[in-house]
């Protein structure tokens, strides 16, 4: 964890130099303007390889130099980038099959960003050679605090590559997995269609092709795509160590981004960032839910790198964000764990294919309103960074997000409501409206990028709504800390998650494993035994089929113990299931399985612990999971952090003594009434406030207490 908050923009000098007349002169009034609204870092340079090395090792660090003076003149730190995603146009030129294949295979033009395959031995070279040169240049620089690694791996879709050279090295990778072709042949069941291998050659790469492939095939491939760029990025990591070791080394993840699996990508990082936008469908929880994912990844704080400042260029309406909302999501993301907040852009370009996002300054060079509240923010941090030394968010339930699983759903979705349905535009179909139409429903949160979120969203956005804290982690990661662990979509299983969860249950821990958990093995086969295979002994109960609910068909559900007698509303899946001696906690109120349990709980009492595995045959929105925590949190101790009108965020940062900064974040268009424990002062206005606090449309309000003083109280 780093000791100070760190606040900041993302700047190219190297672009104002070209773009106005004054050149260079203009460094010097953009670092002032940067001091002016309290920032202490600027990130530099990840895309400047053309001009960094013009001519193959011709290096020119001048005007970098030049740059990252004026910004140390004005007390400026430096975060620098290796700018290995823009392989500059003379190495396309003499080399261009660089540039990566595409499943349909065709060849990506040169000319942008993010065309290099990492897997061809001259891009790796050069970006290893260019990464060495800047880093022995920059190693001792009194500006420079840290790194960060390339931009966005896996953006654009460049995660996964068809060339020759990926073939080659597909082919070796699955050599040193299996072992030999018996072990991949029986591995991937290639009996099927007689796709049986008898040479390593003669294994494809999963390009476009007559019918669907095997999905093990699929999902070895995605694994591949995976290791290949965190093999790249570790050849980095490597350098940057070796050069310059007392410097944090970071990257600048997309979120719920799937393509490349984000534990083992960050793995040798200090604290990983990511790059915070708004775009279309995004709500205040799927935001959160992203920075808790962003945490939870090496369970430590982080930065966002790039914090949206106005109107991005890539999402499908782009419109201009209300005034208060730079301010807003900057304390979401300091709420949440962030150390460090850098705003993307500084100014508007004039050139390039971003014309259309928005700067802290315009096009013209003015400020706009994101710079004004940037700067409110600069002036507020003075006071609240020591505050926040020390603190990080402290959670009592984990949800698990597993890659293996998240592709397996992609490569079978099996029904199209489920599936990526997003175009080159980004214009997406959002399967939660396909079953609920009901804009008002709460179905409506899981919107935008919903299916990568999905079927994540429910879970969180009903802690979060509760106003509890969530960490979001591999199901790999020590468990035993968190009271309650919520797995939405463990479909596939590898022999040690079904070792972690049982050690947890067996600890007396609550587990709620979510629709389609233990289908699949670690190769994406079907267990030869009934679902959730291999977790059977946690939950007793069992499925005897699933059935799937097209968008206008919902189904209901009936709680016959319950106190509450409502039916809850679910879709997309419904699993029948055989209790085997479990507790039915609901069932199927509708149809030809109507009666039949929907939701069970086994707990299993051993060695004296307790411990319970509650098994969710269906798929829903908050709402079902709002049924469930009703039944499960009060018994398992889990306490929200203050209870708040809907659309007042509540969150906290925990320090190891105890001492917690809660943070207010008031989300709606409308003021709003808190009722608090006890007397506080607000850490950004200084002012005192008794125990009913008014809350204002969009404002932020931040206070000192004690983690166990506090005790949720009722509004
Ligand atoms: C990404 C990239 C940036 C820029 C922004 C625009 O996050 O990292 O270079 O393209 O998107 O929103
Ligand atoms: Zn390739």
């Amino acid at each position: 964890m780093v000791a100070m908050i760190y606040f900041g923009c993302d700047y190219y000098p190297e672009q104002w130099r070209q773009w106005l007349e004054e050149g260079e002169a203009r460094w010097k009034t953009d670092a002032q303007l940067m001091r002016e609204a309290g920032m202490n870092v600027v990130r530099l340079a990840e895309f400047a390889w053309g001009l960094l090395e013009p001519e193959p090792d011709h290096f020119d660090f001048t005007w970098l130099d030049r740059a990252i003076d004026v910004l140390h003149h004005h007390d400026l730190k430096v975060v620098l980038c290796t700018p290995t995603p823009t392989p500059p146009p003379w190495l396309l030129a003499e080399h261009p099959d660089i540039a990566q294949v595409t499943a349909s295979g065709r060849r990506q033009g040169p000319g942008t960003r993010r065309e290099g395959c990492a897997n061809h031995p001259i891009y790796r070279e050069r970006s290893r050679i260019i990464s060495q040169e800047m880093v022995r240049y920059y190693a001792d620089h009194p500006a420079v605090i840290g790194w960060q690694t390339d931009n966005e791996f896996g953006c654009h879709d460049s995660a996964y590559c068809y060339c020759r050279h990926c073939e080659r090295a597909f082919r070796t990778w699955l050599a040193a997995r299996y072992g030999s072709l018996e072990a991949l042949n029986q591995a991937w069941g290639t009996a099927f269609w007689g796709e049986v291998y008898a040479d390593w050659d003669l294994i494809p790469l999963p390009s476009l092709s007559a019918a669907e492939r095997n999905p093990s095939h699929l999902l070895d491939f995605r694994r591949f795509g995976s290791d290949t760029w965190r093999d790249f990025h570790n050849m980095e990591i490597e350098i940057l160590r070796r050069h310059c070791p007392h410097h944090f080394i970071t990257h600048n993840l997309m979120g719920f981004f799937m393509d490349l699996d984000y534990y083992d990508l960050c793995q040798e990082l200090d604290f990983v960032s990511w790059d915070n936008y708004h775009y279309h469908g995004a709500t205040p929880a799927t935001i959160a839910a992203t920075h808790d994912h962003m945490w939870g990844i090496l369970q430590r704080n982080f930065w966002v790198m790039e914090q949206q400042v106005g109107q991005i260029n890539w999402s499908a309406y782009n419109p201009m964000p209300a005034p208060g909302f730079v301010r807003l999501k900057t304390y979401q993301a300091l709420a949440h764990g962030a150390d460090g907040i850098v705003y993307f852009r500084w100014r508007q370009a004039l050139a390039g294919s971003e014309q259309y996002h928005s700067g802290l300054l315009d096009h013209a060079g003015r400020k706009t309103a994101g710079y004004a509240e940037a700067q409110q923010i600069g002036s507020e941090l003075a006071r609240l960074a020591p505050v926040l030394e020390a603190t990080q968010p402290q959670a009592e339930i984990a949800i698990l997000l597993d890659y293996d699983s998240r592709w397996a759903l992609e490569i079978q979705p099996h029904t199209t409501c489920l599936r990526a349905n997003v175009d080159a535009t980004y214009t997406v179909v959002n399967p939660a409206t396909l079953v609920d139409p009901d804009a008002t429903g709460s179905w409506q949160y899981m919107i935008g990028r919903a299916w990568q979120m999905w079927p994540f969203a429910a879970p969180y956005v009903a802690l979060w709504e509760r106003n509890i804290p969530v960490a979001i982690v591999a199901p790999e990661s020590d468990l035993s800390r968190y009271k309650v662990v919520c797995a939405p979509f463990l479909n596939l299983l590898r022999p040690a998650v079904v070792e972690a969860l049982r050690g947890y249950v067996h600890g007396g821990g609550t587990l709620i494993l979510g629709p389609r958990a233990g289908l699949k093995d670690q190769h994406n086969k079907l267990f030869p035994m009934p679902q959730p295979g291999p977790l059977s002994e946690l939950t007793s109960a069992s499925v005897r089929f699933f059935d799937v609910l097209e968008p206008n068909r919902t189904h209901r559900l009936v709680w016959p113990h319950a106190s509450d007698l409502r039916a809850t509303e679910i879709g997309l899946w419904a699993e029948v299931l055989d209790a085997n001696g479990a507790e039915v906690l609901a069932t199927y109120e509708q149809g030809w399985y109507a009666g039949e349990a929907a939701i069970t709980r086994h707990r299993a009492v051993l060695d004296g612990a307790r411990g319970q595995t509650i098994y969710l045959g269906c798929m829903g929105g908050p709402q079902l999971y709002h049924r469930l925590f009703d039944l499960l949190l009060g018994d398992a101790g889990v306490e929200p952090i203050l209870a708040a009108p809907a659309g007042v965020e509540v969150m906290a940062r925990v320090a190891r003594d105890g001492r917690r900064v809660v943070f207010l974040l008031n989300h709606a268009q409308r003021e709003f009434y808190v009722t608090l424990p006890h007397e506080i002062t607000d850490l950004l206005t200084g002012l005192q406030h008794g125990r009913r606090l008014s809350i204002a449309a969009g404002q932020v309000i931040i206070y000192e207490d004690q983690a166990a003083a506090a005790p949720a109280t009722p509004t």
